[in-house]
């Protein structure tokens, strides 16, 4: 791979420690993707903020780097542990917050804005179409080559940070148009309408097509919130980090003759395998973390109500500031629940406390199964709130 005269000096070591080692990750990322050059980049959402995946290993590597490395363009963070202000709400020990606030304190020596969101472009990390950026966060990286047309791969934890200290990324990939056609178009023939139609759509197919890019047609219309769920679910459950939907989606791509259809029957499917025979004690909303509209529609389901079991909104700090300008986080803590920004149900150290979550997220189910052992009922917003206030599904 080509490196400029100043990339050259980055990889000599004449820039410090940490850009040194961040190009050093660039280049041999680089060279096994056959990428020619590295290309400027102008946004970075760095992933692996919770201590809870970092652990001390990955705390000392941050710190290594907050010694002497700054980052060259804007960057914000993914989700930590636990809500950065008011931990205790959620929970969450004394001893894990220590630790991960000495993380966030790292991001930030390094000039990360500690955003802690995986809902980036909801809170002004909004790439423009055709921008290359190095984002490492799944559901946001499908989201962003999706539906906002920038250019991003489905970077880790270390080689967004890296980018993060260059400024820049190896072209291969998502960053070249050409690799950038869908390969298989599929036909949905379900009645998609809301957020958990989407989330089991992407379930669907993602289970179907892989890491495939589709080229998705059938769907009328669809907003944010739910081009939001759907990326969180296809990128988990399939692993692509594009998609196409016809007349919605801004991306120019050849229609494949390859086919498929997803059928109403794939949809309730999918509802059915995300559901678990299990009594719920614990109700997470806000996979990926809930907008601004999406806790105006909650804080309605929640008036004058009380919730019998642990419910948990997450979303983003900022997002949760002009809600609370808004009276939207008086009306929701008063029913009980709790509105864990900062943070998620996948993230925090959850293990052993939950046995049954109910969620409207796929992405949620399989991180609950997976990494907190956890079963899991999934449905509507509207379900999982019913079920919060009433304590049964
Ligand atoms: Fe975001 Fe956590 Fe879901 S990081 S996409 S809320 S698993």
């Amino acid at each position: 791979m080509q490196l400029t005269k100043e990339e050259q000096e980055f990889l000599d070591g004449k820039h410090g420690n940490a850009a040194k080692k961040s190009m050093e990750i660039l280049k041999a990322l680089g060279e096994i993707y056959g990428a020619e050059k590295l290309i400027p980049v102008t946004s970075v959402q760095v992933a692996g903020v919770s201590y809870h995946n970092l652990g001390d290993a990955g705390l000392e590597y941050l710190e290594e780097l907050a010694k002497d490395g700054k980052i060259r363009v804007r960057t914000t963070l993914n989700p930590a542990g636990m809500d950065l202000k008011d931990w205790k709400k959620l929970g969450i020990s004394d001893e894990f917050a220590e630790k991960q606030l000495k993380v966030i304190s790292a991001f930030e020596k390094l000039g990360i804005e500690p955003t802690a969101t995986c809902t980036p472009y909801l809170i002004g990390n909004k790439p423009n179409i055709g921008d290359h950026i190095s984002w490492s966060e799944s559901s946001a990286v499908c989201y962003a080559n999706s539906v906002l047309g920038a250019k991003t791969n489905r970077e880790g934890g270390p080689s967004a940070l890296a980018s993060a200290i260059t400024g820049k990324t190896p072209m291969y990939g998502m960053h070249l148009d050409k690799e950038r056609h869908a390969q298989i178009t599929v036909n949905v023939s379900a009645a998609i309408k809301t957020l958990d139609d989407f989330s089991a759509l992407g379930y669907a197919i993602g289970k179907k097509i892989g890491n495939k890019i589709p080229y998705i047609i059938g769907i009328k219309e669809a907003d944010t919130d739910q081009l939001k769920i759907f990326s969180a679910s296809i990128a988990t459950y399939g692993g692509t980090a594009l998609f196409h939907i016809e007349g919605i989606t801004p991306g120019k791509t050849i229609i494949p003759e390859e086919k498929t259809e997803t059928a109403q029957k794939d949809i309730d499917d999918a509802k059915k395998a995300l559901n678990d025979d299990c009594e719920i004690d614990f109700v997470a909303i806000g996979c990926p973390h809930a907008s601004l509209n999406e806790l105006k529609q909650i804080s309605k389901m929640l008036e004058r109500k009380h919730v019998k079991i642990t419910t948990w909104i997450s979303t983003a700090r900022k997002t949760l500031d002009e809600a609370e300008k808004l009276g939207i986080t008086k009306i929701i803590e008063d029913s009980g629940a709790s509105l864990a920004p900062d943070t998620c149900m996948a993230v925090a150290p959850l293990k052993g406390r939950f046995i049954c979550m109910a969620t409207n997220s796929a992405k949620a189910c399989f991180y609950a199964r997976g990494s907190n052992g956890f079963k899991t009922r999934f449905g509507s917003t509207e379900q999982c709130i019913e079920a919060a206030i009433t304590g049964t599904w």
